[in-house]
């Protein structure tokens, strides 16, 4: 099975317009959440140093807004952004858009019903027979699983898939508060659109070997991200470090033995990064060096957390500023609300 793993071709990534973190602290922020000292520090130690907004708070302000209206927005500004992630990744593959067998479609910050996998795939001009899936509402984590449903399909049909996480956090700033702990969630998320191609056969790229995760239910609560009234509400413990640390280990191990490797065998990590904190204890728990997740801190600087696309960023930006041996092993890692830690097994093939 593993040397028909499917390989990912393309990773491409499409913005919303950018904004600096410091600016959104002072153009917006402080006045909404507080001007206290603690507040300001937490908002600026995020290790992030601009943010993508399809809505900029500093310009207009959505935290009143109903859900339906932010829903209603979430339309208008998540089709073009697909649409030029799609379009510049399916480029780079070679992949005719009419040739798409499977779509995938990842998002926990907005719905509609015919939802944007029908919309985008009919502006691209996808087949008509197209088997789409729709995950939604997932978290951080959710390209891992995304990608494992185009791995399946493309291993047993032999036909292209794309997958496509589109995350809009800038249309649920919650009302005024003077809560830390919104602080710290308004201090980290950002948009973005990542689209990953996968083909059965293609000169290069990186092989899709294995997807695994595992829930830790005792922490369901340290990660939620509930429908309001007036936008979804996250809620984040200062504990999601603490058992991202007690699992990461024996993930990790367990995912590599599948495949009669160690750790020694990983060439590089692609780890979704939360925020810092996450980093530094996947960092410690799987005695990386100091330079070895220097790509996913310089993803969250750049860019800030982009929930489900993060990750689909990072090993876009791996391939970008790392050249790599044909056969080295990437494992990818990322997070989310159950808790969850899911992990992909990667493998470069051919020229990369
Ligand atoms: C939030 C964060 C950026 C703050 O970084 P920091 O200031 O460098 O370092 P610390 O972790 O020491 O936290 C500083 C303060 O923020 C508080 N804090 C940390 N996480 C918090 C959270 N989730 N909610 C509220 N407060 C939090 C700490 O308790 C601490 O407050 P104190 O000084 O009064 O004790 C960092 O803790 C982080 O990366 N956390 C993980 C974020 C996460 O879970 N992301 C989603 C995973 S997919």
């Amino acid at each position: 099975v593993v040397d028909a793993a499917p390989l990912i071709t393309s990773l491409v990534s499409a913005f919303p317009p950018i904004v600096r973190q410091s600016d959104l602290w002072d153009g917006f922020f402080a006045r909404h959440l507080g001007e206290r000292r603690a507040a300001r520090m937490a908002f600026a130690s995020t290790g992030i140093n601009s943010r993508h907004a399809a809505v900029n708070p500093i310009d207009e302000d959505v935290s009143g807004w109903t859900t339906a209206a932010r829903m209603e927005r979430y339309g208008i500004e998540a089709i073009p952004l697909g649409k030029e992630a799609l379009a510049d990744a399916l480029a780079r593959s070679g992949v005719p858009a009419d040739e798409v067998g499977c779509f995938v479609v990842v998002s926990c910050t907005g719905y509609a019903t015919p939802g944007i996998d029908i919309l985008l795939a009919r502006d691209l001009g996808m087949p008509a027979d197209l088997k789409r899936m729709v995950i939604g509402h997932v978290g951080c984590h959710a390209a891992l699983p995304g990608l494992d449903v185009a791995r399946q399909f493309v291993l047993t049909e032999r036909r292209p898939a794309v997958v496509l996480c589109l995350e809009l956090p800038s249309l649920h700033v919650q009302p005024p508060s003077d809560s830390l702990d919104d602080v710290v969630v308004h201090s980290l998320f950002s948009d973005a659109a990542s689209v990953a191609v996968l083909q059965p056969t293609a000169p290069g790229g990186l092989a899709l070997v294995d997807v695994v995760s595992v829930t830790d239910v005792s922490s369901e609560s340290y990660m939620t991200w509930t429908i309001t009234d007036l936008g979804f509400k996250m809620t984040l413990s200062r504990r999601v470090p603490e058992v991202l640390a007690g699992a990461v280990g024996p993930m990790v191990d367990g995912l590599l033995a599948r495949h009669n490797l160690a750790r020694s065998d990983v060439e590089a990590w692609a780890v979704h990064p939360g925020g810092p904190r996450v980093l530094d204890v996947i960092a410690d728990r799987l005695d990386l060096g100091p330079g070895d997740l220097c790509v996913s801190r310089e993803v969250l600087a750049a860019h800030g957390n982009c929930s489900s696309a993060t990750i689909l960023m990072v090993l876009e930006a791996l391939g970008e500023t790392r050249s790599f041996r044909p056969g080295a092993h990437i494992v990818a890692l990322a997070f989310g609300p159950g808790l969850i830690l899911a992990g992909a097994l990667l493998r470069v093939e051919g020229e990369s």
